[in-house]
């Protein structure tokens, strides 16, 4: 593909127009005290990066915030990929992406691997204090690591949170607000606790990769408006969310403010932080701003 047709692409999703120019001066002098990053002086300034490729990606990061912060899955999913990685819809490239989680070893907490990437280590922060969340269901504990990374956080936080982290391993670790559970993501029924999800907001983390579609389905039956569906490593789980999407329609919305914090699809949850949504939500989807 030539940097023409990559600029074709970018450019058919609208204009690089006044409004984002405005919208980011006024956040910087509101909200930073006139502090720009990186990204905010590339938009007010062209001359910092003039390169056709970076102004065009800001076309393109211009209409896609234009669509609201909460973005139906089927909208996400069907968008062009173009001028982005085919299998995770994302900006990041592949290199970016296997070096994310380490290049000389994983993430720790508490002395133990953790396995998400740099992005995911600072989006799952931020959700956490948006959402704070009374119940947190991890399917895939792994190590122990991202359960008591979540509950440390949400005692920094300072909101109560209590976690339940289920995986077929035994898992050799402990925290007052965590409870590992030993048992099957094929028979969520029968391995969880009745209370896991009892008290909302919610978050639900799916990071064991199997039988995704019951997972999603179970998971389902408990939340309610409001409450996070985190789908992780999901590229290759497109088939299982696009069934589970099309069984719900309007049930969820990506929740952009996550998935494209550092840029389109800079996570492991391609199009897939999700926000249980209400029937009346349906209205102000699109005009809520990220
Ligand atoms: C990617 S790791 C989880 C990583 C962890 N959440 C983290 O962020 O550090 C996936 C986990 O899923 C677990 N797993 C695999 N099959 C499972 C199943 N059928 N039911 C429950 N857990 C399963 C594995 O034992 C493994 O610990």
């Amino acid at each position: 593909m030539t940097t023409d047709d990559v600029c074709d692409a970018y450019d058919a999703y609208g204009a690089y127009d006044e409004a984002y120019l405005e919208q980011t001066r006024r956040r910087v002098e509101r909200e930073q005290g006139g502090i720009h990053t990186y990204y905010d002086r590339s938009v007010v300034d062209e001359e910092q990066d003039p390169h056709p490729l970076w102004r065009a990606r800001l076309r393109r990061h211009a209409a896609a915030r234009a669509q609201g912060r909460f973005v139906p899955w089927e909208v996400r999913a069907s968008v062009d990929a173009q001028g982005l990685h085919p299998r995770r819809r994302s900006e990041i490239s592949d290199s970016v992406m296997l070096m994310s989680q380490g290049t000389s070893r994983p993430l720790e907490w508490q002395g133990r691997a953790l396995f998400k990437s740099v992005f995911d280590f600072t989006l799952i922060p931020m959700l956490l204090a948006e959402l704070q969340p009374a119940a947190v269901l991890e399917i895939g504990s792994g190590n122990g690591a991202s359960a008591l990374w979540m509950a440390d956080l949400a005692e920094l936080f300072g909101f109560p949170c209590r976690i339940t982290s289920l995986d077929v391993e035994p898992v050799a670790a402990a925290h007052p607000e965590v409870r590992f559970v030993r048992g099957d993501a094929r028979d969520l029924a029968g391995a969880l606790p009745a209370d896991a999800l009892a008290h909302g907001p919610r978050l639900v983390v799916e990071d064991a990769h199997v039988a995704v579609r019951e997972v999603l389905e179970y998971v389902h039956g408990l939340l309610e408006p409001g409450d996070y569906l985190m789908v992780e490593d999901s590229a290759d789980k497109a088939p299982e969310l696009a069934a589970f999407a099309a069984a719900h329609p309007g049930a969820y919305a990506v929740d952009t403010r996550y998935t494209d914090y550092f840029g389109r699809n800079a996570t492991s949850c391609v199009d897939s932080v999700w926000r249980r949504m209400a029937d009346s939500d349906r209205t102000t989807w699109s005009s809520t701003g990220r």
